[in-house]
């Protein structure tokens, strides 16, 4: 069902509660989903983005519902991953003249995955669409997340259509930031940010001051997924500067994973080090092997630093260890410390290995790790602590 948002604009998406991951398996999603659709009813009527494509015929019969599909004068593409752009082929398969308003690699996307000559429009930034009263004015924001990622500015509503940027997975039906539970919907956008956005912080930043130096009165930030923010759009902006700037809280997180539980041991007898010297900083341990991978990759992004421990496994480090190191090189963190530690029977090649991975990574290694033998006894477990202790020192 449509809802109100202006008396001009309506949400006209998805929620999908059922989603648990996104990105096929790439991204866990606990709380569902939306794919948020918006239709603008000036003198002109103009259509922000699409649904993701097993919701198109549903996306489509709920548009017709709310309005004659030959009305709508101009489809807007801020961005075309399939999650929007999906219900573009049956949508289109309505109206197929009208004409698709989004970037130059934005028309290269749509026939790359639909292979359609639609009526395509590039827009740069600071091109306008007039519609009556309002007008659109186009952001390019090249690289957050894809090549051909734009915001679109409604004037008169003030309103940010920003697609994923500002964006949640997080379903609701109450649309808006000061209908629901805020701690969870910050979550919610700091995973996002984390696991899709932080990899191209740099541009964020960037993006982010432009458009505050455009001081342009907003009412509103439209995102793509999750709530809309009415209530202090700018909170999120905030966030989203502190998040792009080397972000970190005063957390440790211990990722380990553990065959015969000596590295669970260590991991322990470190936590115990680091809050013996400094109590106030927040220590998580995490299992890797049964924990969601995003979590903990959200977790070691909100941290100032991250302690990953593995037995050695066939000279090296476990798969879940492996997957998680994969993980973290490609987020691009910035200005985070980092350490190793494992049991080992023989070889004990998981340590210098994992720091290899850290530092190609980009953080900044602490010291060279730490290594025992087989089950680690009392005295082993003493030199965990201190090691514990030695970390939160450096810190
Ligand atoms: Fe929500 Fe990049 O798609």
């Amino acid at each position: 069902m449509a809802k109100k948002i202006t008396s001009r604009v309506s949400w006209v998406g998805k929620v999908d509660w059922e989603l648990t991951t996104f990105h096929g398996d790439e991204l866990s999603t606990h709380r569902g989903s939306s794919y948020n659709s918006y239709l603008i009813r000036d003198k002109k009527v103009a259509l922000i983005d699409t649904v993701w494509q097993p919701y198109d015929r549903e996306f489509v019969k709920r548009l017709q519902q709310e309005i004659d599909l030959d009305k709508i004068d101009y489809i807007v593409m801020n961005h075309n991953e399939i999650d929007h752009s999906g219900a573009l082929p049956e949508l289109m398969r309505h109206i197929p003249n009208v004409p698709i308003y989004c970037t130059k690699k934005g028309e290269a996307i749509i026939r790359g995955h639909y292979h359609q000559d639609w009526n395509f429009v590039n827009v740069k930034t600071g091109d306008t669409l007039q519609l009556g009263d309002t007008t659109l004015t186009f952001i390019e924001a090249n690289m957050l997340h894809w090549p051909d990622t734009m915001f679109t500015y409604m004037s008169g509503d003030n309103i940010l259509f920003s697609n994923d940027g500002f964006g949640q997975h997080y379903a609701t039906e109450s649309l808006f930031n000061d209908a629901v539970c805020m701690d969870e919907v910050m979550r919610e956008a700091e995973k996002y940010y984390a696991n899709i956005l932080n990899t191209y912080s740099m541009l964020v930043t960037k993006k982010v001051k432009q458009i505050l130096d455009m001081n342009l009165p907003l009412d509103m930030i439209c995102p793509s997924h999750g709530v809309i923010w009415r209530n202090n759009p700018a909170q999120i902006v905030e966030k989203y500067l502190q998040w792009a700037d080397a972000y970190q809280e005063n957390q440790v997180t211990i990722a380990y994973d553990t065959m015969w539980q000596s590295t669970r041991l260590m991991a322990q007898a470190i936590a115990d080090g680091i809050r013996q010297v400094d109590p106030s900083i927040t220590v998580k341990l995490f299992n890797v092997a049964h924990e969601d991978k995003n979590d903990v990759l959200t977790e070691i992004f909100h941290s100032r630093a991250v302690l990953i421990g593995s037995p050695t496994i066939n000279y090296g480090y476990s798969f879940a260890i492996a997957g998680l190191l994969e993980m973290i090189k490609g987020l691009k963190l910035k200005k985070k410390k980092a350490a190793a530690f494992g049991s080992y029977g023989w070889s004990g090649d998981a340590v210098k290995q994992i720091n290899q991975h850290l530092t190609e990574a980009g953080l900044e290694l602490i010291n060279d790790g730490l290594m025992k033998l087989w089950v680690p006894d009392e005295n082993a477990l003493a030199e965990c602590t201190v090691y514990g202790q030695e970390i939160a020192r450096a810190l």
